[in-house]
């Protein structure tokens, strides 16, 4: 039976360049999130999707001799594109929104009309300094030099006739919503409020409308202006549910969203913004926003302009999608910046997965073979030995979820693998290849290495949300079907029959050396093309 509904989303991605490991980060997050909520029994709808407005798609389609539409829809579905890398990656969304869709477009126009409607969208006139080369506003302060600074030339006040959000009116209850606990983590509040809301002038209103280029959603009762492109794009989240529209009906079923997980430099959009305009059409307000921190590269932001993008495909194609997802998780955690190196990527697959969990099963798989042949005895002996082993294994499922639930992908993971490092240590305790010499000692080692196996089966079942190939091919290991598999069947020690039985598999992780990885990776890896 479900545990009702939970909605979440990741940010629609600018389909202006190939994605990078750092937007793979926000995805692989998100996708954990969801098939947590979905292993609990939760109805999930997991968003993600395109953003695909704006006048750098169009300047990008440009420069490419193709339409916008052709350039994203290359973009998007051309081979390698964003579709085929979430199929690498091995996320389960649920439903794909691009904003160039016909449904969501129309949808847009009808909010951006109510609106208007009712006086929460004016018109009246963009005024600053303008670079004509670049067709783009400045204020004074952001400008180098008292010039441009995207193209360092000469710019001139100008006045452009726009159509502008009334943010300042829902200044005070954003304020309000901001205090409630629904902007994290925590840390994140003050800046949003001391920044943007009780800053000098206060919450200003929102440009909404732009006339300088055409790739938009055309606002249907002003020809020439188009919709910003964050009111058209922080919108998907419930056009995707059918939201003024006839594509979809789940909008009433998940609406208002459980999460919406954002990178920290889109959170002022979607801890500011998006409620106020959801004030507005005086809709539900999301139940929480996260704003993570950034994959950084050399200590800067992974980014396209800045040249020092890692490609998630190169790194995927060496050692796995799930060596790949698992150490996004678990080495940065989720809510502060991390420093991505290739080094710490190699050490962590070593340390975690191949030296720590990858030998505990292949360990235990072939002990089971050698001294059983594949299948335990019934008869087994206990010793006050095993107490710890089976209390921290028995106690893994609830302070794996008291740190999921927090969104501390790290600490959740960190907790699987304290259990796992301590069955390996209790092989190290128990010597069962002495016991093995001594047939009347049989009943303990068959104990044992129930205790082994029962262990692994509960961290498998918890890494199934970060690595679920690899949880497979434990559980095949395991001969653990699918009812083994199951949150419910990882509450407490003792689920596997007493007569357990393994199958022998691959190593799930092979070690990597180190030095000569690194040797091919620095060629590979960094790809600023
Ligand atoms: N289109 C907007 C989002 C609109 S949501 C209504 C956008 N797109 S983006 O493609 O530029 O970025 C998408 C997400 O990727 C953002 O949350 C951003 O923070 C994240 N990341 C991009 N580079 C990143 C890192 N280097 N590290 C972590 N996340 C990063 O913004």
């Amino acid at each position: 039976m479900s545990k009702g509904t939970f909605y979440i989303t990741t940010p629609i991605y600018y389909p202006s360049d190939k994605l990078h490991i750092g937007h793979t980060y926000c995805t692989v997050a998100t996708d954990a999130m969801a098939r947590y909520k979905r292993m609990q029994g939760y109805d999930v709808m997991f968003l993600t999707g395109t953003d695909e407005h704006g006048q750098k798609i169009e300047e990008k389609a440009k420069a490419a001799g193709v339409t916008p539409q052709e350039f994203v829809d290359n973009i998007i579905e051309g081979k390698g594109g964003i579709l085929d890398l979430w199929k690498l990656m091995n996320i389960s969304y649920d439903r794909f929104i691009r904003t160039t869709d016909d449904y969501h477009v129309a949808a847009i126009q009808r909010i951006f009309k109510a609106m208007y409607d009712k006086g929460d969208i004016y018109k009246g006139a963009y005024k600053g300094l303008y670079c004509t080369p670049c067709e783009s506003f400045w204020t004074e302060s952001q400008l180098v030099d008292g010039k441009c600074p995207d193209c360092g030339r000469e710019v001139r006040y100008a006045e452009e006739e726009a159509y502008f959000f009334r943010a300042s009116k829902y200044a005070d209850r954003v304020r309000e919503l901001l205090r409630s606990g629904f902007l994290e983590p925590a840390s994140r509040v003050n800046e949003m409020i001391n920044n943007f809301i009780d800053c000098e002038g206060g919450l200003q209103d929102l440009c909404v409308s732009r006339t300088t280029f055409t790739w938009g959603v055309p606002v249907d009762f002003d020809p020439g202006h188009v919709v910003y492109v964050w009111l058209d794009a922080l919108f998907n989240y419930t056009t995707a549910l059918g939201f003024q529209n006839d594509k979809y009906n789940d909008y009433e079923k998940y609406w208002p969203a459980d999460v919406h997980f954002v990178g920290k430099e889109i959170v002022r959009f979607h801890a500011i913004y998006w409620p106020a305009f959801l004030m507005s059409m005086e809709m539900p307000l999301p139940k929480k926003v996260y704003g993570h921190g950034w994959l950084n590269f050399h200590g800067m932001k992974m980014s396209k302009s800045i040249g020092n993008v890692v490609d998630p495909v190169i790194l995927a194609d060496r050692y796995g999608v799930d060596a790949l997802r698992y150490f996004l998780l678990r080495d940065f955690p989720f809510g502060s910046d991390g420093n991505f190196t290739n080094e710490l990527l190699i050490s962590r697959i070593n340390t975690d997965l191949a030296n720590d969990l990858g030998n505990l099963v292949s360990r235990t798989v072939a002990m089971v073979i050698k001294y059983f042949g594949g299948t335990l005895p019934e008869e087994r002996t206990a010793d006050p030995m095993d107490d710890e082993l089976i209390s921290m294994a028995g106690a893994l499922r609830d302070k794996y979820e008291a740190q999921m639930e927090k969104y501390a992908f790290q600490n959740a993971l960190t907790e699987v693998f304290r259990v796992s490092s301590r069955a390996n240590k209790y092989i190290d305790e128990t010597t069962p290849w002495v016991l093995a010499k001594d047939e009347a000692l049989k009943p303990r080692l068959a104990a044992v290495m129930y205790n082994l196996l029962e262990t692994i089966r509960i961290c498998a079942v918890l890494l199934k949300p970060f690595m679920p190939e690899t949880s497979a091919k434990i559980a095949a290991q395991l001969n653990a079907g699918d009812g083994l598999m199951t949150w419910e069947s990882a509450a407490a020690f003792g689920e596997l029959p007493k007569t357990a039985s393994v199958t022998k598999g691959d190593a799930i992780f092979p070690r990597i050396d180190m030095a000569k990885e690194l040797e091919a990776l620095a060629g590979a890896v960094k790809t600023s093309e």
